[in-house]
């Protein structure tokens, strides 16, 4: 393959004609950027599976525009997916459902079940609207990088592997979807993100627990993943660290009130960190990917990041700390 192709988004229909003739599109969702290809024509699905160095025994999400598109890929919607799809579509939930004979095994890694998502994001729903088929989309980045969150860092690790990029901006949310399986009686979250467990918990009633079965119903767990080059290292409080004249990164939350002087103090002791503090949850979710391959660039040796409450959207940043962090 020859250069990546940059498309604006006004001219989203060329990237949907790219689609349906089988070629490789990354673009924006309101998570994290995805690798998109048709997500019934197994060539192309094979080409996403190259370019990312991804291992064929993890499936892929099929992203759709329509409830129609549900019914292309899907055998069989249970009520508890219904009452998911009703609360958070369009949004950041995948589920997962039985699956169609006509979904490419590729896609689903052989399993008898399929993960599907409506994006909130208006340009990726366009996009798939446009193509006038489902979207398979894993996120835009090398196996074991962080997700991408601009398309920078998408042409930092695709360009030349991919054959286009849609050219949007910055994702909102920078945590991929939340993934819940909807196959048995009680919803299991086989990935936390911006659909909390608290938000499920209130629409389903309940979710059942996470087991080791797990592992084998989200194969895309048992791989490395979200790591930068740097070693990541999980710490309760970034001002309570020994101070040192490495050159490491920093990343944390306070109050916005207290920001100014927190890293006043933090430079003083660590004159050669990039430190990057976040007012919020969200702020920290939006920005961890981003600060890490920001620290790739600058050669940094080490990573410290600050644990969060693993409530809420803590849930989601913990579990991609600890993961990062292996
Ligand atoms: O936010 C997102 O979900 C992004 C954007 C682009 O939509 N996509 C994304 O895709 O994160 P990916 O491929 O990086 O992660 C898909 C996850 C993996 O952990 C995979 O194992 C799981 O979904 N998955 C896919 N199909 C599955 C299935 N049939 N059963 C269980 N888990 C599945
Ligand atoms: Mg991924």
């Amino acid at each position: 393959m020859q250069s990546t192709l940059r498309i604006e988004t006004h001219n989203l229909h060329l990237a949907a004609e790219l689609i349906a003739q089988g070629k490789t599109v990354a673009f924006p969702t309101e998570t994290v950027y995805g690798l998109g290809a048709d997500a019934l024509n197994e060539q192309a699905v094979e080409r996403i599976f190259l370019a990312k160095g991804r291992p064929s025994d993890n499936p892929l999400i099929v992203h759709i525009a329509s409830l129609d598109q549900l019914d292309q890929v899907a055998s069989t919607v249970s009520p508890l997916a219904n009452i998911l799809i009703q609360r958070f579509w369009p949004g950041p939930l995948t589920i997962v459902v039985p699956r169609k004979p006509n979904v490419p095994n590729l896609v689903t890694a052989g399993l008898d079940t399929v993960a599907v998502r409506m994006p909130e994001e208006p340009l990726a729903r366009e996009l798939i609207r446009l193509a006038g088929r489902p979207i398979v989309a894993p996120s835009a980045n090398r196996s074991g990088r962080p997700s991408a969150t601009t398309w920078e860092s998408v042409l930092a690790d695709l360009d030349g592997r991919i054959d286009a990029i849609v050219c949007g901006n910055p994702t909102r949310i920078g945590l991929e979807s939340t993934v819940v399986d909807t196959t048995g009686s009680e919803p299991t979250i086989l990935r936390h993100g911006a659909i909390t467990q608290e938000m499920i918990v209130q629409v389903c009633g309940s979710v059942s627990s996470g087991n080791s079965e797990l592992q084998l119903r989200s194969p895309g767990t048992r791989h490395r993943h979200y790591q930068p080059q740097a070693k990541v290292q999980i710490v309760d409080d970034l001002g309570r660290l020994e101070p040192t004249l490495q050159r490491c990164g920093m990343i944390g939350i306070c109050d916005p009130s207290e920001m100014e002087s927190r890293e006043i103090q933090l430079r003083k002791d660590f004159p050669q960190a990039t430190i990057r503090y976040c007012a919020s949850l969200d702020d920290y979710a939006s920005n961890l990917f981003e600060f890490f391959r920001h620290c790739d660039t600058l050669g940094v040796v080490r990573i410290y990041c600050q644990q969060v409450a693993p409530h809420g959207l803590g849930r989601a940043i913990m579990d991609r700390l600890e993961r990062a962090a292996q």
